[in-house]
Parts: C-alpha cells; structure tokens; sequence
C-alpha cells in the first residue's frame, strides 16, 4: 500500500522531508503541499508532482490524503494536528509538538478520545543507529544500572535570532526527549548553570549553558550547550552505570594522517550528523501507518518534552532548581512507545 501524504509547511525541513518521502523511502508519495506562502507551495508542489492547496484544513479534507506532515511554524502546529485528530488522519508533527504545554494536553485529549495513537512526534534521535546501539546496551543490562549521564550539544554558531531560551527549546530538547526514552526514566527536576560567556556570541545570548536534569529514579544528567564552539555540529553522550560505561559512537569518518598529525572530520551540522537517522524515521513512520498505527515518540512525549523545556528554560531565568510539573501519564500511553 502507498501511503498518500499531505505536508503542510514546504520551508527547509519541509522540503527535506518531501525529497526524503519521494526519493528516498519506499511506499509514501507526496499528493497536497500547502504553505502560507502560496507560490512555495505551488513551486515545491510542482516539483514532485503535487498539488498545492489553499490552507492547512484543506489539506487534512482533502479525500486522498491518507496522512498530513506538519512542518510550519511551531505555533501554528497544534491547530494542524488537532485538526488531523478530528479528521482522523495520522499525523506525523515535526518538534515542538506544540509550543505551549497546554496545547499539548489537548493534543493528547483529543488523541484518547478518537481512542487510537494518530500522532507521532519528530525526534529523529530515537532513529540514530548510535542511540539506539547504546538503548539496546542499557536495556540489556550491559553497564548495570545507569547512575550518570554526561552528554554535550555544540554547534559551530548560531544566528543573532537564537536567544538564550532556544538553548533549551530548540538544542536540548532533542536531548531531552531521547534520554527520557535511553533510561526509560522520567526527568523531574532542572537546573542551569550559566559559566563565562564565549566572545562568539552576541551580548544577550548565554552562551554555554550547563543544564542538570535529575530523573525520577536519581539518575543524574549534566548537558552542557554551546552553540557558537566554531569546532562543529559536535553530539556526545556517555552514560555511566554500576558495572560499566556506554558512549555514543562518534560518526563514521576516516582518519587522516599528515604533516604530522592525525586528523578526523566533525560533521558541521545536524543534517550531516543525522540525515539516515531521518531517513529511517520515516521510513518506519510509513511503514506504521500502513500497518495501522504509529509507533514513534507519541504526543505524550511531545507533551513531556515541552514541560520539560519551559522548566529549563524558567531554571535559567531564575538560577534556581525548578521541578518539572508534569501530569501523570495516561494509560493510554503506558508502555514507553506510547
Ligand atoms: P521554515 O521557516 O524554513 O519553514 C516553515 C514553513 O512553514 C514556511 O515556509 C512557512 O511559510 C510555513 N508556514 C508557517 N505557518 C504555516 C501555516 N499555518 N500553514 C502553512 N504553512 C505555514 O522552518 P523550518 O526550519 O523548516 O522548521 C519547521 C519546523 O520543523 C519547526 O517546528 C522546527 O522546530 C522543526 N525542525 C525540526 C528539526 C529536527 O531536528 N527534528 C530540524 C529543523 C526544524
């Protein structure tokens, strides 16, 4: 079965995720693009064979779309999904699931109500052969129980626009998601540590930031961001258990020796470092859908990792510890994929 997908939003990851489901993956073809700008739609739509339609609620009626993408802006992602509920449709919704945790809950609402899993949030870490090679080692037992987790976020810079909340909605959030899923735990408390600020940076930016997350089950997670390290797009995670240790694999890259020294390339960006990891994303995205139902990081996640980050982002402001108010989980969403 060819899943007939409908996208809304064609900016950049947009676009990226239209080649991916046209060029790349098997059993997905795109058929509605709708932007807010129409002549993008029009072009990217043209591109591969599409139509574009006028909005976002044309687009989930229309009768051949099987399943909607959404890849707007983040504020506007919860009036799309919503919608896709109502209709429903899956819908595959790139981060945030929604920006205000709020939403988030009638998200998930909504999503009990219709009574099956509809939604899948884009946390393409889950899909990244290295996290998902560390997953199976920790699930195994291979290190004991995780006790430490220290992981890094650096990118090489970012532009004026990013401010200092971004370092946690945007940049830690991936972190965020994939390790409340790496140690099936729950992350409850956060604090931020703020160190001197890099000269790369401009002046109202904090720049690097040390985030602190405590989970549920006292494991503790020290994350440092740093987005303007001029060095590269640079992911590390090392988890620290009883009996062993687990790091992440760095990206296969051959080492060059000359001029007497030895040299291995760091990938300059996350497309670079996780373009399979997306790939297999939606391969797998598609492949559940025309199965039945998705079976990604779910709208709970994307609630969780929303309240996650506003507390991140209000231990930075405040320089306290700020504990994570966070619902319980549905049944509903028991048992981890969910
Ligand atoms: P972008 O600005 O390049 O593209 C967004 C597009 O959505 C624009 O063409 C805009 O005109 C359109 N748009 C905005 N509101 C709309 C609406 N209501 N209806 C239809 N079209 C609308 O932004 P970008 O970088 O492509 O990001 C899009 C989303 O993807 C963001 O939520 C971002 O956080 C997420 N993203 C996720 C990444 C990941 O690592 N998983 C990486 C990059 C982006």
């Amino acid at each position: 079965m060819t899943v007939r997908v409908g996208v809304i939003g064609a900016g950049m990851i947009g676009q990226d995720h239209i080649r991916r489901l046209t060029e790349v993956i098997t059993g997905a073809e795109v058929v509605a693009v709708t932007d807010i700008d129409a002549d993008r739609a029009a072009e990217v739509a043209a591109r591969v064979g599409a139509r574009a339609v006028a909005t976002g609620a044309d687009l989930i009626g229309q009768p051949d779309v099987d399943a909607v993408l959404v890849t707007s802006w983040g504020p506007t992602h919860a009036e799309h999904v919503l919608a896709a509920i109502a209709a429903g449709k899956p819908v595959f919704c790139e981060k945030p699931l929604a920006t205000e945790a709020a939403d988030c809950l009638r998200i998930v609402e909504a999503e009990q109500a219709a009574g099956r899993r509809l939604v899948q949030v884009g946390f393409m870490r889950r899909y990244d052969s290295g996290y998902r090679e560390l997953k199976s080692i920790l699930d195994a037992g291979g290190i004991g129980a995780p006790l430490m987790v220290h992981c890094a976020h650096r990118n090489p810079s970012v532009p004026e626009s990013y401010h200092s909340a971004m370092a946690a909605q945007d940049t830690a959030v991936h972190e965020i998601d994939v390790l409340r899923w790496l140690l099936d735990d729950e992350i409850v408390a956060v604090q931020v540590l703020a160190p001197r600020r890099t000269r790369h940076a401009h002046a109202e930016l904090q720049d690097p930031q040390i985030m602190l997350f405590e989970t549920a089950s006292g494991i503790r997670i020290d994350l440092e961001v740093f987005v303007n390290c001029q060095w590269g797009y640079d992911i590390q995670c090392e988890t620290v258990g009883e009996t062993g240790l687990a790091r992440l694999p760095e990206p296969a890259r051959a080492t060059v020796r000359s001029a007497g020294t030895t040299r291995t390339a760091v990938p300059q960006d996350w497309r670079e470092r996780f373009v399979t990891a997306f790939d297999v994303e939606f391969q797998e995205w598609i492949d559940a859908v025309a199965a039945g139902e998705p079976t990604g990081p779910s709208a709970w996640d994307g609630y969780a990792a929303t309240v996650i980050t506003d507390a991140t982002v209000e231990a930075l402001r405040s320089g306290r510890t700020v504990g994570v108010d966070m619902k319980d989980r549905p049944a509903f969403y028991a048992g981890g994929a969910r």
